[in-house]
């Protein structure tokens, strides 16, 4: 039978839509963007739009709605037999390869999916471990049952010192419960030569996924390392590749000025430009709350960059900061009206919440909250952001709204893509490059030292320097 998604109608009335009037002088006063700076940039965008072009093919992420059927086959497949067999479907990664199923899991599934009797719950339970704090993997111990759970492990690398520690700690888990079957009950997600996962699953013969050459962590969430966790939660991936391959459509077009994610980009870089070094995402939905993480990643890894040029350093990026509506009006929003202007905000507000809930008569003598009654709380949800937005603007703060007709399969596959092309465009203007994270190599050559792996002998010897002279100013 047809799909909705395939009705030309339906997807145009579930289209995002941006709406960036209070970044402009026009609404926000002196500090916002003036209509004249955007049309002087006019040509490094029409330059920038061209290298994106030129670049499509090597953006590896950029293809993943459209060259993935065969793989998306055997992700339902698996999907399928780890539905009928699993209570539980444990994803082991960090970073990159957890931000993205977390992210979807909160928008598309029951909010309060794990706490659901197994018969309302349209799959197995997910539990997405991204740290290797000693209590939480042991507090997993105490509620999996490890005969009746599959662990996806995911590390592109294959070598991540946090995933590959999971992976053995829930290898000796499974070992001890269930013996050589324990090869059953671990699918891998890595790339298909490098790091030791693929050693380790070809050895064992493990189920195995892959992150496409190409595809880095945080543009990975389209590909297997996001679909098979959606899929196994009843998630229609196929509608979510949908989605992002119409934003890929909109994100075509090459003037700047209406390509939604080339508009969202150019603002940004403007805003940072003068001063703006916090972006500041708040959509207004608790299904969206872990986009904020994602994007958080996605914006941070990709532009805070160090070029040396001419012999001076010069630093990129902006500060993401992730807050909730309307939860952070309680907390932050007295520093995004009356603070500093360094920052940007970006609303995102959903037209129509999947649930609607009646704030009904009962205290009808109290003036004070009778008004309430006779609403519901998506109109007071959706009054409170238009609110906030307005207070927002009228107090100079540039901000700006994506506007998504409901939480779905297909708007959230299009956010996803919304952002990955602001985040390249972005990077493309700011010219950096937008998909290396170099500067997180120190950290992780310093825990190798730490923990004695061959050949960081001198960095070891420096660390223990450093350690030794820190015990001059702790009081
Ligand atoms: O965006 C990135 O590249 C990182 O956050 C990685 O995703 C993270 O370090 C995990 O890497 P890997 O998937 O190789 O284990």
């Amino acid at each position: 039978h047809m799909k909705r998604f395939e009705s030309r109608e339906w997807r145009d009335s579930m289209r995002l839509r941006v709406d960036y009037n209070n970044m402009m002088q026009e609404f926000v006063g002196m500090r916002g963007i003036g209509a004249a700076m955007l049309a002087e940039q006019r040509p490094q965008y029409e330059a920038a739009a061209l290298r994106m072009e030129e670049k499509r093919g090597e953006m590896k992420w950029r293809q993943l709605p459209f060259n993935q059927s065969e793989v998306v086959h055997q992700i339902l497949e698996t999907a399928a037999w780890v539905r009928r067999n699993c209570d539980a479907f444990v994803v082991l990664g960090i970073g990159g390869s957890a931000l993205g199923p977390i992210a979807v899991q909160q928008a598309l599934s029951h909010l309060r999916y794990n706490d659901l009797p197994a018969a309302k719950r349209s799959g197995p339970k997910l539990y997405v471990e991204d740290n290797i704090d000693p209590e939480r993997m042991a507090s997993l111990m105490d509620v999996i049952d490890p005969a009746r759970t599959v662990f996806n492990v995911i590390t592109k690398s294959g070598s991540t010192s946090e995933t590959m520690s999971q992976l053995l700690w829930a290898t000796d888990f499974l070992k001890n419960a269930v013996g050589d079957a324990w090869r059953e009950h671990v699918i891998a997600t890595t790339d298909a030569e490098k790091g030791n996962l693929i050693k380790i699953a070809k050895e064992n013969d493990l189920r195995t996924f892959f992150v496409p050459d190409g595809v880095g962590g945080r543009f990975s969430e389209l590909c297997p390392v996001g679909l098979l966790a959606a899929a196994v939660c009843g998630i229609d991936i196929e509608e979510l590749l949908a989605g992002a391959a119409y934003m890929d459509a909109l994100c075509s077009e090459q003037d700047a000025l209406k390509n939604p994610a080339y508009i969202l980009a150019a603002l940004e870089v403007l805003a940072m430009k003068q001063g703006c070094n916090i972006s500041v995402l708040m959509p207004y939905a608790d299904s969206l709350r872990f986009m904020s993480d994602w994007y958080a990643q996605l914006w941070a890894e990709s532009l805070g960059k160090k070029l040396v040029k001419d012999g001076k350093v010069l630093r990129f990026g902006q500060t993401p900061v992730k807050s909730l509506g309307v939860t952070d009006q309680h907390s932050q929003v007295q520093l995004y009206t009356d603070g500093p202007f360094d920052k940007t905000i970006t609303f995102i507000s959903v037209e129509k919440y999947r649930s609607d809930v009646a704030v009904p008569h009962v205290f009808d003598d109290i003036p004070g909250i009778a008004f309430l009654s006779g609403h519901s709380l998506g109109e007071l949800i959706s009054a409170e952001f238009r609110a906030t937005e307005h207070a927002v603007t009228v107090s100079g703060h540039m901000n700006k709204n994506i506007i998504m007709p409901e939480v779905n399969e297909f708007t959230l596959g299009q956010l996803i893509m919304l952002f990955e092309m602001q985040t390249a465009f972005a990077g493309e203007l700011l010219g950096i490059d937008a998909f290396d994270q170099p500067g997180v190599e120190e950290g992780k050559n310093a825990t190798y030292a730490l923990l004695g792996k061959p050949g960081y002998e001198a960095k070891l010897d420096e660390l223990k320097k450093a350690e030794e002279a820190k015990k001059k100013l702790i009081v």
